[in-house]
């Protein structure tokens, strides 16, 4: 098992404000960002809490951060986090987190479905609750498939009909069971290895309802953060990231709110050259007023 590194760690770090008591890494994976903050701490007597909605993920997590006393895990998605605070009676949190998307972990484990070039069931579920990538393919419209692909994959219009009407069309074909039977498949019609990653990406957004979530957090956020208290939102892609400009700019639209960051925060390209995996995220800062 190799650890995730985490991305943008101490630009995320400096925007704690000083006075700040519980913080919320709300995807922690496997904890990089959560252990970042406590070793960098300003203030010694902090709360910390872990949200990832990945069992497995969270354990692993547990383990990485077991030399820390302060930290409570929570197995929820972020979007329960109010829900979740009301049950521990704390009426609101200083700072958030959400690094979104999947952990290495996610890629590694050949298990998961996640990976293009590992074998594995066509699975992708963050949560065991959920339906599977295969089931989702099985059950979802070639029509709905369709407009997935546009919106969540920017392909053209026709581009994303003819990967529907062809994967709905195969749809018991065996090889739509595992991650490199679809990749079989789809080579059938000249699917290259980019394109078939965005599939897999749309199909892994939509297995987990994931843009779903976020608003779904942001529509609470006023009820979660304490006043000054702020949230951080890394993306990874330009989908989620339209996404989370857009419901920020609303929140600040409301008077309650104030964007920290104007532009987004991108790394630096040292930290592009230490780690590959961060050379598309961008930061977005909100500040409750
Ligand atoms: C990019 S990783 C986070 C990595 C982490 N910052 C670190 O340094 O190890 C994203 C994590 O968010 C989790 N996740 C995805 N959707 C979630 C949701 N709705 N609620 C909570 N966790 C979620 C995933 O299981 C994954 O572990």
């Amino acid at each position: 098992m190799k650890r995730h590194i985490p991305i943008l760690a101490k630009e995320i770090n400096e925007q704690i404000p000083d006075h700040a008591q519980i913080i919320v890494d709300g995807t922690l994976g496997h904890g990089g960002h959560t252990d970042y903050f406590i070793t960098h701490a300003t203030q010694k007597n902090r709360t910390y809490i872990g949200v990832d909605v990945d069992p497995q993920i969270l354990e692993q997590a547990k383990n990485y951060l077991s030399e820390h006393q302060n930290i409570h895990f929570i197995n929820n998605s972020y979007a329960q986090l109010s829900e979740e605070l009301a049950k521990r009676a704390i009426p609101s949190v200083d700072y958030i987190l959400l690094d979104l998307g999947i952990n290495r972990e996610h890629v590694l484990n050949a298990d998961r479905g996640f990976s293009i070039r590992k074998d594995g069931p066509l699975d992708m579920r963050f949560a065991p609750d959920k339906q599977t990538a295969y089931e989702l393919i099985q059950t979802c419209t070639e029509q709905d498939l369709t407009d997935r692909l546009i919106r969540y994959g920017d392909f053209k219009p026709h581009v994303a009909k003819g990967y529907a009407q062809y994967i709905k069309k195969n749809k018991a074909d065996p090889r739509v069971r595992t991650t490199l039977g679809l990749r079989e498949l789809m080579r059938e019609i000249r699917v290259n290895d980019r394109q078939l990653a965005v599939i897999f990406q749309v199909l892994r957004i939509v297995v987990n309802k994931e843009l779903e979530q976020v608003e779904i957090f942001c529509q609470k956020l006023a009820n979660i953060l304490a006043t000054w208290g702020r949230c951080a939102i890394i993306t990874f892609h330009s989908v989620e990231d339209r996404l989370v400009k857009y419901l920020f700019k609303d929140l600040a639209a409301t008077e309650q709110f104030q964007l920290v960051n104007k532009k987004v925060i991108k790394p630096h390209y040292t930290e592009v050259q230490r780690n590959k995996a961060s050379r598309s995220a961008k930061l977005r800062i909100i500040e409750k007023l």
